[in-house]
């Protein structure tokens, strides 16, 4: 059961950030943007044990593709769990995420969405992932954050120029999720 993966993970790994997988209205509102009819590119920032994926994978096309970025062992063990050709997943963390992607997606992304814990990343590590996210995407694409507090919408408008948020409550805790235009 995920809820116990998560649990081991947050008492030995502070960046887990979490105790309990995302609830599926978060998921839902965060996801919400996503035009699901279109062959898609998805990069997934803290995919956890997968919760965010298999929604996104029940509904992207056959031609779409997932690409997964999980630091946590525990986690990204439960995360190997998804047999689907369509992800591809990195055990490895998002500082150097256009270092480890194939080049020709670069610029070509259409969605990044992330659970990623901002607020513990320290001011030049924060700007280099927000700035790598925005070279990642293709013009019109979109950076899709769910954090516990409005912390980031600064720098992501620093970044983006284009951002809008809102919240959602039937979340433990409850969520601010953004979503910043390229
Ligand atoms: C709040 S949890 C969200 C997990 C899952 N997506 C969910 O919605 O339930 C944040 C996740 O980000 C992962 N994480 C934290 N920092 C990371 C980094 N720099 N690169 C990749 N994953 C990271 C953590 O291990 C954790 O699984």
């Amino acid at each position: 059961m995920s809820t116990l993966a998560y649990l081991k993970s947050f008492f030995k790994d502070k960046d887990v950030a979490s105790v309990t997988p995302t609830s599926r209205f978060c998921v839902r509102r965060v996801c919400q943007p996503i035009d699901f009819s279109k062959d898609i590119t998805v990069v997934e920032y803290g995919a956890g044990a997968g919760v965010f994926s298999r929604y996104l994978l029940q509904h992207m096309t056959d031609d779409s593709h997932l690409y997964l970025f999980e630091t946590n062992e525990i986690l990204y063990d439960k995360l190997q769990q998804i047999k689907d050709p369509r992800v591809t997943s990195y055990d490895q963390s998002v500082e150097h995420v256009n270092d480890l992607l194939p080049k020709d997606i670069i610029g070509q992304a259409d969605f990044i969405i992330s659970g990623i814990p901002f607020s513990f990343l320290d001011p030049d590590t924060k700007s280099s992932i927000l700035s790598q996210s925005y070279q990642l995407l293709r013009v019109g694409g979109e950076f899709l954050a769910y954090q516990t507090s409005g912390h980031l919408e600064d720098s992501l408008q620093d970044t983006f120029g284009n951002v809008t948020t809102d919240w959602e409550w039937r979340n433990i805790p409850p969520m601010t999720v953004y979503q910043a235009k390229k």
